[in-house]
């Protein structure tokens, strides 16, 4: 870092030309327009979860939905969990709802300003309340996300590996530090995670065309590849979900997740889970499940597995569409409801359901 030796030289040759390129580089995005704290906390919460691109549409469909912090504390969480469909990590869209009911509750409607107190809300880690009280309240509290990791990374030739507790801190620091710097945080903030996202991105930064170019330690050395430096996650769990599809006419019967796993308040399908892929209908383990299934219905057919990737699973999915005889009366076992194409649709759902549901359909 010896070039950086100084305030003078960390404002002239990083702060100031990352407030200059992001003013003629920023792309135009809606939460950008406003400094009210429910959009700007409605939106980072959406963007911790997306990238730009996805979570765009997610966040008008939010502020179309619950305009004020009001209206989304009156909201039933099911819409709200509905709306949030497909972002995954279900939890932070409860927690935002809470976080909701507590601005509108207790705190009267009004965000608090700073950000020690935003980072007592329940579900606002240092990171929201970094981006609220500098976006909204022009405080100097420096984001700390991805992109920052990197841009520091590079440019300052820091070599710590960025999942280690330690690097955290030194990062921060650094990060604040260089935002005392700023005349205009607000702005520094947004510039630093552009910069991130846009120009100074993973796998090809365009380091050519970068204004801090002839500083940058990553760019100087030729280890643009190599930084930030981050060790290999955890390895991943495989799990292998039978779904059981019991159909009558065009209802299907759904069940709402309430057990502490993933997914939990979403809605899907009757479950056997196995430790190995289950190839045939009756290698399915026995069970009252399983003989209910064989008593009341037809097996119609079965999917091809599909995948979905969290971020410590691997959720292998095989659909078992079951039809049981229009006109039998029959009683679904344990939590499992009927339900029409039209109220299935309102349910939220995980999107390998989602897109179940579809091929079904059409
Ligand atoms: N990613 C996280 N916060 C963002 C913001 N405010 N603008 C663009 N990308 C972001």
């Amino acid at each position: 870092m010896d070039w950086f030796s100084d305030s003078d030289d960390l404002k002239d040759g990083f702060v100031n030309p990352l407030t200059v390129w992001y003013e003629y580089h920023k792309r135009d995005l809606p939460w950008r327009h406003t400094r009210d704290p429910y959009f700007i906390w409605l939106s980072e919460v959406i963007l911790q979860q997306t990238r730009v691109a996805q979570g765009r549409p997610y966040y008008e469909r939010f502020v179309a939905a619950y305009p004020t912090v009001q209206s989304m504390s009156d909201a039933d969480e099911r819409d709200l969990l509905r709306l949030w469909q497909g972002l995954g990590y279900y939890s932070r869209a409860r927690n935002m709802h809470r976080t909701a009911q507590h601005v509108a509750g207790p705190l009267g409607g009004q965000f608090p300003e700073t950000y020690h107190e935003l980072l007592k809300l329940p579900g606002v880690g240092a990171y929201t309340a970094a981006a609220i009280a500098s976006f909204a309240f022009n405080e100097k509290a420096a984001v700390v996300d991805g992109n920052v990791y990197r841009v520091l990374a590079r440019v300052f030739g820091l070599e710590e590996d960025i999942t280690t507790t330690q690097a955290k801190k030194t990062f921060s620091t650094l990060a604040n530090r260089l935002i005392q710097l700023s005349d205009n945080p607000a702005t520094y903030n947004q510039a630093i995670m552009e910069f991130g996202a846009i120009q100074c991105t993973p796998v090809s930064p365009d380091c050519l065309l970068c204004p801090m170019q002839q500083r940058c330690q990553a760019y100087l050395t030729g280890r643009q590849r190599e930084l930030p430096v981050k060790s290999k996650k955890n390895a991943v769990r495989e799990r292998y979900f039978n779904y059981i599809v019991i159909r009558q006419g065009d209802r299907i019967a759904m069940k709402e997740r309430t057990q502490k796993d993933i997914w939990q308040h979403l809605y899907d399908f009757c479950l056997i889970e196995t430790e190995e892929p289950m190839e045939a209908f009756r290698e399915l383990p026995e069970g009252a499940l399983l003989n209910w299934v064989l008593q009341e219905g037809i097996l119609r057919g079965l999917s091809d597995e599909r995948t979905q990737v969290l971020s410590h699973q691997r959720i292998r999915a095989r659909f078992w569409l079951v039809e049981v005889p229009e006109g039998r009366n029959v009683s679904l076992p344990d939590g499992l409801f009927f339900c029409k194409p039209s109220d299935t649709e309102r349910l939220p759902k995980p999107i390998l359901v989602v897109d179940y549901l579809k091929s079904l359909y059409f």
